[in-house]
């Protein structure tokens, strides 16, 4: 799908200058150094101008899917969380309802939704050469069929930094998902406030290098100020390469706490600027340990075995 050829010039090799940091004259971060003044101190809430890096705590996930496990009550296993997060990534409902307004963190804010883990999917049976079979319409996956879900002023009563939208690259919402990204950009836009585009890989899609590569720079491309994407074990430098704005990975499904601090080390060697990780931490056995271990590898420069026994150091310590 990605990288379609139509000409013998199309075919040549891609040069991704792997080893030629992309200039950012006058500003820490990636692809920033021309924004306005209001957005550059808003990324800057979110990103720390130290090193151009951030931990943001991802507990968004009831947008469409309830009460996630570790976050039925956000109080109890959020809140003990916040002080070690740089930015925290939340809907709005939670917000207003749960977290203090005196927070000094920065806030992305959950800016599209609509649909649910239990939309109805089209599908229906028939036969084929004699045997009942079950049919659907590929790409038609029911979640991917969001709207935005907060307009620009309630964003800026919410004091967010940045807004956070979904976006199905090949799936038959695309263009819609699309269309909510730039009306968010050109909302944010008015008043200073950056855009996150966070790729969402519908059942169709293959998560690899290529597919990430294509659907970060689309993003980047139509004016996200941030993007959010998954780890790739081959090729994730090409994609931090060829985006010209900041990335930051989401954790995905829970994995061992080793394997979830390699994971975030690797993306940040391979050019990430931070992590954007909800069920590895507050799923794991420890989510302050596993939160202090986290911000070890993105901020101190700890390596995956220096920041695990950091977490098995803490762990169980209140
Ligand atoms: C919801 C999101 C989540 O914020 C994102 O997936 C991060 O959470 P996790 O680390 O649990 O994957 O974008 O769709």
């Amino acid at each position: 799908m990605a990288d379609i050829t139509t000409s013998a010039a199309d075919k040549k090799e891609k040069e991704y200058f792997l080893d030629v940091p992309q200039q950012t004259p006058g500003f820490f971060l990636k692809g920033s150094h021309q924004y306005d003044w209001g957005l550059k101190n808003r990324l800057s809430r979110v990103f720390n101008p130290k090193d151009g890096r951030t931990v943001m705590l991802a507990f968004d996930h009831g947008y469409f899917q309830g009460p996630t496990t570790g976050l039925e009550r956000v109080d109890q296993t959020i809140l003990p969380l916040e002080p070690y997060a740089d930015c925290l990534m939340l809907t709005r409902g939670i917000q207003r309802s749960i977290i203090p307004a005196s927070t000094q963190k920065a806030i992305a804010l959950r800016a599209s939704g609509g649909t649910s883990m239990v939309s109805p999917f089209e599908e229906w049976e028939g036969e084929l050469d004699g045997k009942k079979i079950k049919f659907g319409r590929p790409g038609f996956e029911p979640l991917s069929n969001e709207s935005t879900a907060l307009n620009i002023e309630e964003a800026i009563r919410l004091n967010a930094s940045l807004l956070a939208v979904q976006v199905f690259i090949g799936s038959a919402y695309e263009r819609q998902s699309l269309k909510n990204l730039t009306d968010l950009v050109d909302a944010g836009a008015r008043y200073g406030i950056a855009v996150m585009g966070v790729v969402a890989v519908g059942r169709a899609m293959a998560r690899n290098a290529q597919y990430f590569r294509l659907a970060t720079r689309i993003m980047a491309e139509l004016g996200a100020h941030v993007v959010k994407c998954y780890y790739t074990d081959e090729g994730f430098d090409t994609i931090t390469s060829c985006c010209p704005v900041p990335i930051v990975i989401a954790g995905g499904k829970k994995l061992p706490e080793l394997d979830a601090l390699k994971m975030s080390y690797n993306a940040i060697q391979q050019g990430a600027s931070g992590v954007d990780m909800g069920r590895n931490i507050f799923q794991s056995e420890d989510p302050v340990a596993m939160m202090k271990a986290v911000r070890g590898v993105v901020h101190e420069g700890l390596t995956p075995d220096q920041a695990f026994a950091m977490f098995n150091d803490l762990k169980g310590k209140k």
